[in-house]
C-alpha cells in the first residue's frame, strides 16, 4: 500500500499540463469525489494498525501535493494567458524587420572614396557655408573675373566688398584651399560634399548636388601622374580603360582639361547618352595654378600639384542608367528600394 502511495507521489510531482482541461482532469482523478485519494482514504480502515500512522501521513502528503500541483498549474496557465493577451502568442515566429537601402549618392560616393583610398588619398571636408576667399579669390577667381559667372551663386550675405560675402559653396574646390592652408605637402586628399548653384531645376541640373574634389601636391608632380591616376579611377569605377583629356579652362588649374571616358557604342542607350560619339565627359582637372599654391602659402617653385573635380550625381546616373537627376531628391521609395543590394 505504502509503495503505491509513494508511486503516486512521484506521479504528482512530475505531472505537467499545458491546458486548463488537462489540469481539471488531473484534479478530478486525484481529488474528485470518486478520485484516487477518496478511495485510498476509504481503505484506511483495512490497514494494519501498526502502519496506520505512516500510511496516514503519506496520504496527507499526497493530498497536499496534489492540491498544490493543481493550484500552481492553474496560476501558471493564467499568467500565460495574460501575457498572451498582452503580447500575442509568444511562440510565433518574429516578423522580419524591413531593411532600408543606402541612397545611391552615398553608394557612389563610398565607391569613389574606396578607389582613391587604395592609392593613398585621405578624406577631407569643409563647410557648406563659405566665404569669398575660399570659394573664389584664393582659387584665382578675383572680383570681377569673368569666370565667376560660370557658377551662379547663392549668397547668404552679399556685401559691397566681395571679400565680405558669405555664400553657399558652389564647388568643393573650396576644400582644396582649406586643406592646403592647414597641411604641408605631400598632400593627397579627396573632398566629397554638397554644393549649391542658383540654377533652374531640370532633368540634367539641380540647385543642390554633390561633388568630389581631388588634390595631390608634392615635389615633381606632373601631368602624367594626373593622367595615370584618372585612368586607374575610370578602370576601377566603370571598368573602362580608355580616356582622353580635352584642353579646357578653369581659373584654378593651368593647364586645364576635361576628362572623357570611352563608354562605347554597343547599345542604343550608349548612342543616346554619348550623342553618337561613344565618349562621355566625367570631370574637370588640371595642374594646380601656381597662384593658387601661393595663396595657400605653398611655394610654387618647390611644389607642384594636380586637382580634379567631378559631380557624384553624374557618375551615379551613368553607373545606374538614371535618366533624371531629380530622382535623387524626390525620396520616392520605389526608386530608392532598387539600391538595396548595393554597398
Ligand atoms: N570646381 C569645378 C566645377 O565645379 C570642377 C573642377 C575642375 C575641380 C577642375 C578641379 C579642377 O579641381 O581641377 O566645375
Amino acid at each position: 500500500m505504502l509503495d503505491k502511495v509513494e508511486e503516486l507521489l512521484q506521479n504528482v510531482d512530475t505531472f505537467t499540463a499545458s491546458t486548463k482541461e488537462e489540469v481539471e482532469s488531473f484534479r478530478i482523478e486525484y481529488l474528485g469525489s470518486k478520485g484516487i485519494l477518496k478511495s485510498l482514504f476509504s481503505e484506511f480502515k483495512n490497514v494494519d494498525p501498526s502502519q496506520r500512522k505512516e500510511f496516514g501521513q503519506a496520504l496527507n502528503q499526497l493530498k497536499k501535493n496534489a492540491e498544490e500541483k493543481v493550484k500552481s498549474l492553474q496560476s501558471n496557465l493564467e499568467d500565460q494567458s495574460l501575457s498572451e493577451q498582452k503580447y500575442g502568442d509568444l511562440t510565433r515566429p518574429g516578423e522580419p524587420i524591413a531593411l532600408g537601402a543606402r541612397h545611391p549618392i552615398s553608394i557612389v560616393k563610398n565607391k569613389i572614396i574606396d578607389v582613391f583610398n587604395r592609392i593613398g588619398f585621405t578624406i577631407s571636408e569643409g563647410p557648406e557655408i563659405e566665404d569669398d576667399w575660399h570659394n573664389f579669390t584664393a582659387l584665382n577667381l578675383p572680383e570681377y573675373h569673368p569666370a565667376r559667372d560660370m557658377q551662379d551663386t547663392f549668397f547668404i550675405e552679399k556685401s559691397d566688398e566681395a571679400k565680405d560675402n558669405v555664400l553657399l559653396r558652389t564647388h568643393t574646390s573650396s576644400v582644396q584651399v582649406r586643406y592646403m592652408e592647414n597641411n604641408e605637402p605631400p598632400i593627397r586628399t579627396i573632398s566629397p560634399g554638397r554644393v549649391f548653384r542658383n540654377e533652374d531645376i531640370s532633368a540634367r541640373s539641380h540647385c543642390i548636388f554633390h561633388q568630389i574634389e581631388g588634390l595631390y601636391v608634392d615635389t615633381d608632380v606632373s601631368f602624367a601622374d594626373l593622367k595615370q591616376t584618372l585612368l586607374f579611377f575610370t578602370k576601377e569605377m566603370f571598368g573602362k580603360s580608355k580616356i582622353r583629356l580635352r584642353p579646357s579652362y578653369f581659373p584654378f588649374t593651368e593647364p586645364s582639361a576635361e576628362v572623357d571616358i570611352y563608354w562605347g557604342l554597343e547599345t542604343e542607350t550608349d548612342y543616346r547618352i554619348t550623342k553618337g560619339t561613344g565618349w562621355l565627359e566625367i570631370m574637370g582637372c588640371g595642374m594646380v595654378d601656381p597662384n593658387v599654391l601661393k595663396n595657400c602659402n605653398i611655394d610654387p617653385t618647390k611644389y607642384s600639384g594636380y586637382a580634379f573635380g567631378m559631380g557624384i550625381e553624374r557618375i551615379a546616373m551613368l553607373l545606374y542608367q538614371i535618366p533624371d537627376i531629380r530622382k535623387f531628391y524626390e525620396n520616392d521609395v520605389r526608386f530608392l528600394e532598387q539600391f538595396k543590394s548595393a554597398l
